[in-house]
């Protein structure tokens, strides 16, 4: 398999530290530039330990477009996989314009340096969110689109923008819509460390359990599902990383079949679970109860959303192949070694 360089924005985040130690077991070439505004530069020592090797890394913004064409040019890059952006659904509808400036800005910039640069293969962090929410599951990649906050509306708008410069330009795309990405490396040195309260649920139980947080709120148990609690597709984030790695070898025709303009790919089990079965693994691998108590619906919360991944499996050779009882132990693991994540003490911690 020939060795690609593989730049990743947003190198110092959840998604991209795990998918770094991916492309360095393949034995890719990985750079990154991060502005650590949602992350640590922890993290990529962290990542370093694992692979035994050091990815070069600047510290860069995404609207910095001068700064990131000469950082593609310097290290010959290959692929770039854009994962920096604002991602917290309630703060978008608080800060849309922020969420607008960020996501859609920083992308046009990024497109605009790859472009300069001459790096033509771009694989896209999206998310299952751009999914209008009447659209029954197993959700297909041809499903309705209609996401109804604007963290979504920025993530369908990048994937309209990459499609029109992929059908008018030589740039070659796919777009990753993940569902809800979970666990940790199984080092327990990467994973998870979100600022402030956790907004997600497998976060805010392992916090919960190490305890950090009193109990977990489980938002509303009357929904229309066996246990009345709303269902989602949790995928482990070592699989989630291993699709990044099959989609960036897709792309490149030295390495895949190479795509035509751009895809849309979900990144996903096809396994729904509760919200109460993945309390329940949660104990399970933390072997203690976990303190919990039924509150209000949260507001934009659909019941049921999972993956058709048949789609991933046709074009990338790629499924999840970790369940639900693995990615809670890894959580754990990370959690427990790490229970104020990268932060060195509690002082700093919110
Ligand atoms: N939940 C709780 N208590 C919590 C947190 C979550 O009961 O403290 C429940 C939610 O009500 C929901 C489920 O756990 O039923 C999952 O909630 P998450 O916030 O973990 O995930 P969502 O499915 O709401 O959102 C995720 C990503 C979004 C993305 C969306 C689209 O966080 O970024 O999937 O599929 F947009």
């Amino acid at each position: 398999m020939p060795s690609l360089t593989v730049a990743l924005t947003g190198a110092a985040g959840y998604i991209a530290s795990h998918v770094a130690v991916a492309l360095f077991e393949r034995g890719h070439s990985v750079v990154g530039f991060d502005n650590f505004s949602n992350s640590s530069p922890k993290s990529l020592e962290r990542v370093a330990q694992i692979a035994d090797t050091h990815m070069p890394f600047e510290q860069l913004d995404l609207a910095d477009t001068d700064g990131i064409e000469a950082f593609l040019r310097a290290h010959q890059v290959d692929a770039v996989i854009h994962f920096a952006g604002l991602k917290a659904v309630g703060e978008s509808t608080e800060q849309p314009l922020r969420y607008h400036e960020n996501n859609v800005g920083g992308s046009l910039s990024l497109l605009r340096a790859m472009e300069n640069a001459g790096v033509r293969h771009l694989v896209f962090s999206s998310s299952a969110t751009v999914y209008h929410p009447d659209e029954a599951s197993p959700l297909r990649e041809d499903a309705s689109l209609g996401p109804i906050n604007p963290y979504g509306a920025t993530k369908l708008m990048v994937e309209q923008i990459i499609g029109d410069v992929a059908t008018y330009s030589d740039l070659r795309a796919i777009n990753l819509r993940y569902f809800n990405p979970v666990g940790a490396h199984p080092s327990g040195l990467i994973g998870e460390d979100p600022v402030g309260t956790p907004n997600n649920l497998m976060p805010f139980i392992m916090q919960v359990a190490v305890g950090r947080r009193e109990q977990l709120n489980i938002f509303g148990d009357d929904y229309d599902t066996p246990d009345g609690t709303p269902i989602r597709d949790y995928i482990h984030v070592m699989d989630l990383a291993e699709g990044h790695v099959a989609a960036v070898e897709a792309l490149h025709p030295t390495t895949g079949p190479g795509v035509d303009n751009v895809e849309a790919i979900n990144l996903g089990t096809g396994v729904g679970s509760s919200v109460k079965e993945v309390l329940a693994a949660a104990e399970q691998a933390v072997d203690h109860p976990i303190p919990h108590q039924v509150v209000e619906r949260r507001a934009g919360d659909g019941t049921v959303s999972y993956a058709d991944p048949g789609r991933a499996e046709a074009l990338l050779g790629w499924r999840a192949t970790r369940t639900m009882a693995d990615a809670c132990v890894d959580h754990w693991r990370w959690q427990e070694r790490n229970p104020h994540g990268f932060a060195p003490d509690p002082a700093t911690d919110e």
